[in-house]
């Protein structure tokens, strides 16, 4: 199946309102879980958090590690709008919050200790917008992880996962969720791209949805 993109920024303000009151629970704790079984226990360096939406993931970080600082980045100001109001709801998770487009924004660090980034990479017109990203902010001894969709074969199987997985939504997370299907990538593209770019990091397929690319800048 042909990918078919989605607008690149999430600016409609019920789409933004509806995916920061999401529930997304499962996937973005499981996120957290598998980068803390690489990074460890304690971290008290700086992260960035590509495409930060909401900063769901970007607090959850904060919060498994207090010792650390998060730089999250957006380029949807509704979108940083409802982070903010979240970050402020809980400022023992100091997350700062930047909004700015990859690959033009300036970011305050010019070299960060862990990049991260969820969801953003088939939101990406041109995927290298991502990849020359993590290269530009990375230095040696980066540690690197990225998640996202994997795009199904068939129109009918991203039908049966929004069924499967997003059933008890609302229907425009229902409908973010199959678009966001048809955007996705698929692993053979994820591994062309990395190699294009000269990135030599591990592409786990990780579920029947999701992928997971990992490791340590060389
Ligand atoms: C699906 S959301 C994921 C948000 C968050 N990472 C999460 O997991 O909840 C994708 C986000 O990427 C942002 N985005 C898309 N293209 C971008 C770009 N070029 N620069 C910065 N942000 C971008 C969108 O505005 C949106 O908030």
């Amino acid at each position: 199946m042909q990918r078919q993109l989605e607008p690149e920024l999430m600016e409609d303000p019920q789409q933004v309102k509806a995916y920061a009151q999401a529930d997304f629970e499962q996937a973005h704790n499981g996120f957290i879980m598998r980068v803390k079984s690489m990074v460890g226990g304690h971290f008290d360096g700086v992260a960035l958090d590509l495409g930060c939406g909401a900063g769901d993931i970007s607090r959850r970080f904060a919060r498994v590690y207090p010792d650390s600082q998060v730089h999250a980045v957006d380029g949807s100001a509704a979108m940083l709008a409802y982070a903010q109001e979240l970050a402020h709801a809980a400022p023992s998770e100091p997350v700062r919050f930047i909004l700015g487009r990859l690959p033009t924004v300036i970011l305050p660090q010019s070299a960060y200790d862990i990049i991260f980034s969820n969801s953003l990479l088939h939101h990406l017109p041109d995927p290298q917008i991502l990849w020359q990203t993590v290269k530009r902010y990375a230095s040696v001894g980066t540690q690197i992880f990225i998640m996202d969709l994997v795009r199904p074969d068939s129109v009918a199987t991203a039908k049966q996962l929004v069924s499967c997985y997003a059933h008890n939504e609302p229907a425009i997370l229902q409908r973010d969720f199959y678009h966001s299907l048809l955007a996705a990538f698929s692993y053979e593209e994820i591994i062309g791209q990395l190699a294009a770019a000269d990135l030599a990091l591990d592409v786990v397929q990780i579920s029947d949805r999701h992928v997971f690319i990992s490791g340590v800048m060389a």
